[in-house]
């Protein structure tokens, strides 16, 4: 059950997604602003074609730094050309890419025709807050995606327009986030701050409090050391990742029943509250190298999850799975364990409560100092039918031959998707 509502929603927000680019071609009415074209044939977008796409009605203007192709006349591409300024931008234009350049600036001035500007590439670029002028990505309406991902910004881009859907400014030196910023900011689904210089203090006035289509936050590699106060109910996808958090209130995500999927890896965390990650649809979890000494409950919905690099000693499947319900069974199909101190395979009662497990990465434990162990076969791999229960309890030990990492989760990456 909760599976099928966490793969479904998932479904939905590819059908969304994949209903937005389609809508990106048809919403463009161009009747209205421009003579009826003198031609037999209507023109259609279909991104599909490999055959000759019709000329667009009309001739497309084009920045000369730039390039729009024929097949796809609303985008002017003038990305990886060294260039130092924002060229002017022809009014038509919805898809600008200017990713991997030099700018610095973002002046008004190329702006002036534009409107039906959906979606700016700024990425990898060397742009500086004080450098952007005041209000000129607020007009921009249409605005729905803008990523400025790997700059030189110490401050959040406000004012930002409120048609705005993906934000995404990872890899910046952005070390304030002003409370009013993200206010008028309803429609985000997705806002990318990884590798920003944000700390605790920051955070203090709930910035992301009202953001109530907010689905993913990515805070990795910043200077977080308790968990984010005041985060959306929205939220399906929150990474933290690489910070320095050390624990994790009582009842944080009582507030947060949609999460998904939760990647805490990187952090201090010593001890979680026994029924933190009580969330109906979490499907993956990933607390790997913190400093964990005792495991916690997981919910049924729970697919995949990490705790390698931690200070196991053992691990207690009675905490992971307190109660067996045959009629609503955990759905945990990995597990990733090495780099702890174990000592002993995991009791094979975790065959019963887990009875879809398909791998436990074992791996290499670290149990003396400057000589870890190494069990003979790192992978115990299952794949076991209810009927197999009890085969399970006399066989615990059915290995498989191979020694590699099981890269099955990596193949299911429920962070959708993930930002570089
Ligand atoms: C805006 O459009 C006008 C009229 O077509 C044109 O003269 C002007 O150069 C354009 N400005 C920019 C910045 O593209
Ligand atoms: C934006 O540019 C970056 C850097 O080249 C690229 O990795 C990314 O795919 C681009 N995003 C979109 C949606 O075009
Ligand atoms: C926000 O999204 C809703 C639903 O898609 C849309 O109707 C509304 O116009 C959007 N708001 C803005 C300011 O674009
Ligand atoms: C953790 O974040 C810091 C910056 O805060 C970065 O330099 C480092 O490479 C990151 N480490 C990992 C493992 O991602
Ligand atoms: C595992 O945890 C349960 C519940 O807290 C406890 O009763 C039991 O003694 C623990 N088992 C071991 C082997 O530590
Ligand atoms: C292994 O354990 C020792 C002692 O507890 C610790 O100093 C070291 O960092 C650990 N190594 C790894 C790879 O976790």
């Amino acid at each position: 059950m909760n599976l099928n509502m966490g793969i479904l929603s998932q479904s939905i927000f590819h059908l969304l997604w994949a209903a937005l680019v389609v809508c990106q071609y048809e919403d463009y009415d161009f009747e209205d602003d421009y003579e009826e074209p003198d031609q037999q044939t209507p023109y259609y977008f279909n991104p599909n074609t490999q055959a000759e796409v019709p000329r667009f009605p009309f001739p497309v203007e084009c920045a000369r730094e730039c390039f729009c192709p024929p097949a796809f006349p609303l985008s002017m591409y003038c990305d990886h050309r060294k260039l130092k300024t924002i060229p002017n931008i022809p009014s038509h234009v919805q898809q600008l890419y200017l990713q991997n350049n030099a700018i610095e600036a973002v002046p008004a001035a190329p702006f002036t025709n534009v409107t039906f500007v959906r979606e700016i590439n700024l990425s990898y670029n060397k742009i500086k807050f004080h450098m952007i002028d005041q209000g000129v990505f607020a007009k921009l309406s249409s605005l729905v995606q803008l990523y400025l991902q790997h700059n030189e910004l110490e401050e959040f881009p406000f004012p930002l327009p409120s048609s705005l859907e993906r934000l995404l400014l990872g890899f910046n030196k952005i070390s304030r986030l002003p409370g009013d910023a993200l206010e008028g900011l309803p429609n985000i689904t997705t806002l990318d701050l990884c590798s920003n210089l944000l700390d605790d203090s920051v955070l203090q006035d709930r910035p992301f409090s009202n953001m109530k289509n907010l689905m993913q936050l990515n805070l990795c590699n910043n200077k977080l050391q308790t968990m984010p106060p005041g985060l959306p109910p929205s939220l399906m996808h929150l990474s933290l990742e690489n910070n320095s958090i050390s624990y994790i209130p009582e009842n944080y995500f009582h507030r947060l029943p949609n999460i998904i999927a939760l990647r805490m890896s990187h952090n201090n965390l010593q001890d979680v509250p026994r029924n933190t990650f009580n969330l109906p649809n979490l499907l993956e979890l990933n607390l790997g190298h913190n400093k964990l000494k005792q495991v916690f409950y997981i919910p049924r919905s729970l697919q995949h999850l990490y705790i390698e690099g931690n200070e196991l000693e053992n691990i207690n499947v009675t905490l992971m799975c307190p109660t067996l319900d045959p009629l609503n069974i955990h759905q945990l199909t990995y597990i990733r364990v090495d780099q702890n101190k174990l000592t002993s395979p995991i009791s094979s009662y975790a065959f019963f409560c887990f009875p879809l497990i398909r791998t436990i990465y074992y791996g290499e434990q670290n149990v003396t100092l400057n000589k870890p162990t190494r069990l003979r076969t790192p992978v115990f791999r299952r794949f076991l039918t209810p009927e197999e229960y009890q085969e399970a309890e006399d066989n615990h030990e059915t290995h498989s031959q191979d020694t590699e990492e099981d890269h099955e989760a990596q193949d299911n990456n429920y962070f959708y998707p993930y930002f570089h």
